[in-house]
């Protein structure tokens, strides 16, 4: 144990290759499905806490301005859990920033999530292991606890915390973040994933169906074979999708650009070149390739209409702490 201080925790975002929809247990926050993801260099929080005992309450900031209501519950959970293991009372000021767009489907609350537990447990001065981080990250948002590691990483059902599963640099891939115009604000994941659950009929074949695909993903993540990644990783996307348009009423994330994107991405391939494409709970489309293809996919996709931002991102590193004051 050392002393209370503050720190900046740095997390990036990840991307699932294999996706996770759907609880299996609504308190713990564990999933109903295995998932795979890649950590990106190119999306990342940045998290500064410090331990204040003149506080009496959290005091939390997310992107400059203060956090209330169900934003703020999450965040002040999470540190609930961080004092439990460490044993400690003291209130924190939390000061958080994404240097990409928040809440828009491109994972922020996955590398926010990491960087505050971690960030946590350093400004309580007791460092937690990285599976007790990932785990306490999992009950915020299951997506988080995939976070605290780099390069591919793996949640396995019924795991409290991820695992790494591959070295980003063992298999230098690119993903390519085309970012479409914002329509109306999307419904959370969390209430996308009771909807579901509560509606689609597609919901059963979903989670039955997932651990076969995920399996697949991770067999071709280890033997580097892009090909079927790719097929694996839009199935696993479309599958998803496929339930939340079956539930009632539908749950529609994609906008016309995301539509248009994805044909560009099977055009891509047509013309020879391998890209394949994934979606979260959000209009995005993310789309994974080869390292040389990248420059000429970003161009590409740069060129559809009502894409209006396109982000390039290697594999990304595992949460660690920047600073210490
Ligand atoms: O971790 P959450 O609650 O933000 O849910 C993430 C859900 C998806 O992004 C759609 C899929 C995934 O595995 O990240």
């Amino acid at each position: 144990m050392t002393t209370p201080r503050s720190v900046t925790a740095v997390a990036h975002a990840n991307i699932a290759l294999a996706k996770y929809w759907g609880k299996a247990d609504d308190r713990e926050n564990l999933p109903a499905v295995p998932s795979l993801s890649l950590t990106l260099e190119a999306l990342r929080s940045r998290t500064s806490v410090s331990a204040d005992a003149s506080l009496t309450e959290d005091a939390v900031s997310l992107d400059g301005a203060l956090a209330t209501g169900r934003a703020r519950e999450r965040v002040v959970r999470l540190l609930d859990d961080v004092r439990a293991l460490t044993e400690t009372k003291l209130r924190l000021r939390v000061e958080s920033h994404n240097d990409f767009p928040t809440a828009s489907g491109l994972a922020s609350s996955a590398s926010g999530f990491a960087a505050l537990a971690l960030g946590a447990s350093h400004a309580l001065g007791r460092p937690l292991p990285v599976a007790t981080l990932s785990s306490v990250a999992r009950r915020a948002s299951a997506s988080a606890a995939r976070s605290l590691f780099g390069g591919f990483v793996a949640l396995r059902l019924g795991a409290a915390s991820a695992e790494p599963v591959l070295d980003g640099a063992a298999w230098p891939l690119v993903m390519v973040i085309a970012v479409t115009a914002m329509g109306p604000k999307s419904v959370s994941s969390t209430d996308g994933m009771r909807h579901t659950l509560a509606t689609s009929p597609y919901y059963p074949t979903w989670v039955t169906s997932a651990p076969a695909l995920f399996a697949e993903v991770e067999r071709a993540v280890l033997g580097r074979d892009f090909e079927t990644l790719g097929a694996a990783i839009e199935q696993s996307a479309l599958m998803m999708h496929a339930s939340m348009l079956a539930a009632r009423p539908a749950l529609v994330y994609f906008s016309p650009a995301t539509l248009r994107a994805m044909e560009r991405v099977r055009a891509l391939r047509r013309e020879g070149t391998l890209a394949f494409y994934t979606m979260d709970a959000g209009p995005h489309v993310k789309v994974l390739c080869q390292e040389a293809d990248a420059p000429s996919v970003a161009a590409a996709l740069a060129l559809v209409e009502g894409v209006e931002r396109v982000i390039v991102s290697a594999a990304g590193p595992a949460a660690y702490v920047e600073d210490t004051a």
